[in-house]
């Protein structure tokens, strides 16, 4: 549908007379000398000109539909949408001031990947006849995901503090027990009870192993450096590769303009590694008929919020695998300590990671259902 003309003052002032309706504020352009106050805001936000074409897009915007401002402005907007018509027909009861804000969900297309629902408020600006109508957009899911985050933060503060005071506490007797099932060795004669000793002993050492890594985080100290992210991911590949020599291709999907920024390498490797192994653990039965897939992708992230701070510049890093999911029953949990849906798991590894990553003031992330699971490490950079 061609959508051209603005409507004049005087008809919107007869429409707003017809429909008795209060006027809502009114933005005028002294007071609004510019929009670059809208790239703080979370929401993307685009506001539209007489032609329904984008006059003005915040940076929230340019990262959700990845273009940018420039190459957005000028855009018959409603052409991003597969139900962009809901636009152009709001947009001629905008023109005729039939309402003054309305919401709606918008679904944006971003072939080939999955559309992505928005929820959607347009605003009549009536005494704006260049920009008349201003769009506010936020992913549906946004909202559950922020609320998802906060959670995962709250969940693993408290596990930290659990975990650091119960691995002193299991560490101080473990010595003990190790010590006198020695010594005991040693005053048996009798060989047959030597093996009761080395149990004690071994099964000794297997907790310490765990105490040792459950109290990795908190004990090595932080060693800061520049950090290329795309050093850490061909690190994790190439020893992957070492262990799955056959039936698993690790494919790089690299922004190469990511900076480098300061960081403690060895532990992010460390995290990496943690979800990286876990996808090649799951591809089992893929590598073993050749089509297990675990893609490293990096990608920068504008005015994101981390863990309730908001940074003008983020790192997203995926590890995508094609296995089959984490299953259902501990979706919710696999960040919590000694979680796992794995045989001889000692579910640590999740855990570790998110600590390392929280260390970097960063978040680690999980979508997943079969065919595919996507880890998404978000880190603030500089
Ligand atoms: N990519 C994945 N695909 C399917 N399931 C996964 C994936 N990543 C993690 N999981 C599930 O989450 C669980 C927890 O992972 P985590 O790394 O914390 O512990 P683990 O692998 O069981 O043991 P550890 O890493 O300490 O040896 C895993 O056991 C597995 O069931
Ligand atoms: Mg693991």
């Amino acid at each position: 549908m061609a959508i051209k003309s603005f409507f004049s003052s005087e008809a919107r002032a007869a429409a707003r007379h017809q429909a008795n309706a209060p006027a809502p504020p009114s933005v005028s352009a002294e007071r609004l000398p510019s929009w670059a106050g809208l790239d703080y805001l979370t929401s993307a936000v685009v506001i539209l000109d007489a032609q329904a074409r984008v006059a003005h897009a915040n940076a929230a915007a340019e990262t959700l539909f990845e273009f940018s401002r420039k190459s957005l402005v000028s855009q018959q907007f409603s052409g991003l949408f597969a139900n962009g018509q809901v636009i152009d027909d709001l947009f001629i009861e905008a023109q005729r001031l039939q309402f003054s804000n309305k919401r709606l969900d918008l679904t944006l297309l971003r072939s080939p990947r999955e559309p992505l629902h928005l929820h959607t408020i347009v605003t009549v600006l009536q005494d704006e006849p260049s920009t008349p109508v201003v769009l506010e957009m936020q992913e549906i899911d946004q909202q559950l995901k922020f609320d998802r985050e906060e959670r995962i933060l709250d969940q693993s503060q408290a596990n930290r503090e659990l975990i650091r005071n119960l691995a002193h506490e299991i560490k101080n007797p473990l010595g003990g027990i190790r010590g006198a099932a020695q010594l005991l060795e040693l005053e048996l004669n009798a060989p047959e009870f030597r093996e009761y000793t080395q149990v004690i002993i071994k099964e000794a050492d297997r907790l310490q192993t765990l105490v040792d890594r459950l109290l990795a985080p908190h004990r090595r100290p932080h060693i800061v450096g520049e950090v290329n992210i795309h050093e850490v991911c061909e690190r994790v590949r190439s020893v992957l590769l070492a262990e799955y020599p056959r039936g698993l291709a690790i494919e790089r999907d690299y922004d190469t303009s990511i900076p480098e920024f300061r960081g403690d390498k060895e532990q992010l490797i460390q995290a990496l590694l943690n979800i990286a192994h876990n996808g090649a653990q799951a591809l089992k039965e893929q590598i073993q008929v050749g089509s297990g897939q675990i893609i490293l992708k990096t990608r920068i992230a504008r005015q994101v919020t981390i863990a309730k701070t908001r940074y003008r510049l983020a790192l997203e890093l995926h590890v995508i695998d094609n296995g089959p999911g984490i299953s259902e029953d501990i979706k919710e949990r696999i960040f919590f300590p000694l979680v796992s849906g794995r045989e001889g798991g000692s579910g640590l590894g999740l855990t570790l990671a998110q600590t390392f990553v929280q260390q970097h003031h960063g978040l680690i992330e999980c979508e997943s259902r079969p065919g595919k699971t996507d880890f998404r490490i978000f880190l603030p950079l500089p």
